[in-house]
């Protein structure tokens, strides 16, 4: 049996950063909805409650009774988490003068408190709350302290029952893994045999059970997660698994052709399918960003359901989604948030059955399993890329030549950030066509042709990102590639916008 950590989620945004950390002590965990804590699951260890939009005296905010949680697993509250078991308990939590964010040190920690167990006085954390808990429940005590927060830590008399007011899942608490590790290893005794390859055995196991003889069918996107999730299923059902990839015309240039050799290398069954006449057509003269994307996703539907009757007897669909895409979310008023599949519609067009064996993965963790799988790099480390692809990257209506001009343009950038060994560093890539002409000069001639924007960010999950601060001579050498080799553009720019206020795609 995994044994698992609980996160109980009171709607932070650091939630699943708590899920990551706890998963990289090798420590199995899941995040629930604060009111769904699972009371008969044998296997929990221990409880992590964690922060939360609101304040504990807020009529809206989550409330939770520790009822049958308290006193039978060891619990750890992360600032708001803190507040409550504090607050409920007949502490006080009050607005602090000012919001607290960013670093603080611990100038005073109880070194005898398991929690802070090899955490040396002085110890950067990361402060952000605009509450604080200004006096204890009577039968708790201060384990930690900063200059400006007396109550920084705490913990219950003579129970397994701590809180902390700063945010130990976040990197710039240097303390932070250790506290977690200290926690999850030597409180709650986790035995962190949760690793790639543990998973995969424990997997392939399952999938052998869950599906016998049954066959599978499975769309391919060249994207990391759906070729690990076939990778993984080859390994369980070999022949019973058909993949299906289409190519709606609107790849990276030679895409298509690539990626199927990489598939047919791993020893997938796959069938390719080119159905760019089907999806040209039917976005012919369309403008509108959401309209693009609504024919690209029905399309996508109505191709791969026909690809998939011509295989006899299916009785599974299954999918590359991940435990970012599954986790139900808190929306404010407390409703949960029905968790979204990569392919939406299709499994109810299909009318099949769903498997999902990467639903508990985060990101990191999918390209390990891909690793330990013995997939190549170039599969692995690739870049995300928008299910509806240079669609939403050619600014207006899409041609033929349109989708040409952009993919050689495309084409120099990502190989020149490979060449450069760049494209490690940064988290997305690609170069956007856009509507509009200007006047140039190439040797005696004028020139009146498209301009592109070269667009690259960093990030770690997509929600935000910056500008990838590139070298000024790797753009200065892309920018006169692109210029002179490909036909039909004549100026080059950079788009130097955050997400937010911006996104990364254009559209
Ligand atoms: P934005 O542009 O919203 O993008 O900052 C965030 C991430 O999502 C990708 N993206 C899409 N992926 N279908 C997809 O499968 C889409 O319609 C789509 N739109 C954006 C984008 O490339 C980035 O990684």
């Amino acid at each position: 049996m995994q044994e698992k950590i609980i996160i109980l989620d009171f709607g932070s945004q650091t939630t699943q950063l708590i899920g990551r950390r706890v998963r990289e002590l090798n420590q199995y965990c899941e995040i629930v909805p604060y009111n769904k804590f699972p009371h008969d699951d044998p296997s929990v260890i221990g409880v992590i409650l964690s922060g939360s939009p609101f304040s504990v005296y807020d009529d809206k905010a989550f409330k939770l009774s520790l009822d049958g949680i308290r006193g039978k697993y060891p619990l750890l509250g992360i600032c708001y988490g803190a507040q409550l078991m504090a607050y409920n308990n007949g502490g006080t939590v009050e607005p602090a003068g000012s919001r607290e964010y960013g670093r603080a040190h611990l100038s005073h920690i109880d070194q005898e408190d398991p929690l802070f167990h090899d955490i040396p006085v002085g110890s950067q954390v990361w402060m952000s709350h605009g509450d604080t808990i200004t006096s204890l429940p009577e039968n708790f005590h201060i384990i930690a302290s900063t200059d400006k927060v007396k109550i920084a830590a705490y913990r219950a008399n003579d129970e397994k029952l701590w809180g902390v007011q700063f945010h130990p899942e976040v990197y710039h608490s240097e303390c932070g893994m250790q506290l977690l590790r200290n926690f999850v290893v030597d409180i709650c005794g986790g035995k962190q045999d949760w690793s790639a390859a543990s998973f995969i055995e424990t997997t392939v196991a399952q999938l052998k059970e869950q599906l016998g003889d049954d066959k599978v069918v499975l769309g391919l996107s060249g994207g990391v997660d759906s070729s690990v999730a076939a990778v993984l299923l080859n390994r369980a059902i070999g022949k019973n698994l058909t993949c299906i990839f289409v190519d709606h015309g609107l790849l990276r240039k030679n895409e298509f052709r690539d990626v199927m050799r990489d598939y047919e290398g791993l020893g997938l069954n796959v069938i390719g399918v080119d159905a760019s006449e089907k999806f040209f057509s039917e976005l012919a003269g369309v403008t509108e960003p959401e309209r693009k994307r609504k024919i690209i996703g029905k399309g996508f539907i109505d191709v791969f359901d026909e690809e998939a009757h011509k295989i006899k007897d299916v009785k599974w669909l299954a999918q590359g989604t991940i435990y970012p895409d599954c986790i139900e979310s808190l929306s404010i008023t407390g409703t949960t948030i029905k968790s979204h599949h990569n392919v939406g519609g299709l499994p109810e067009k299909m009318n099949l059955k769903l498997c999902e064996p990467l639903r508990l993965l985060f990101k990191d963790e999918v390209r390990a399993v891909g690793r330990e799988l013995g997939m190549p790099d170039r599969l692995i480390k690739r870049h995300p890329f928008p299910g509806p692809g240079l669609a939403v990257r050619i600014l207006g209506d899409i041609t033929r030549e349109k989708v040409r001009i952009l993919q050689d343009a495309d084409d120099i950038f990502i190989q020149g950030l490979r060449d450069s060994g760049l494209y490690d560093q940064v988290w997305q890539a690609g170069v956007i066509l856009l509507p509009a002409q200007s006047v140039g000069v190439m040797g005696d001639e004028r020139t009146y042709e498209r301009a592109v924007a070269l667009r690259a960010v960093t990030s770690t999950d997509a929600m935000t990102a910056d500008w990838a601060h590139l070298p000024y001579e790797f753009l200065a050498k892309v920018s006169t590639d692109i210029i002179n080799k490909v036909r039909g553009v004549n100026r080059v720019t950079y788009d130097i916008s955050s997400k937010p206020p911006s996104t990364i795609e254009w559209e």
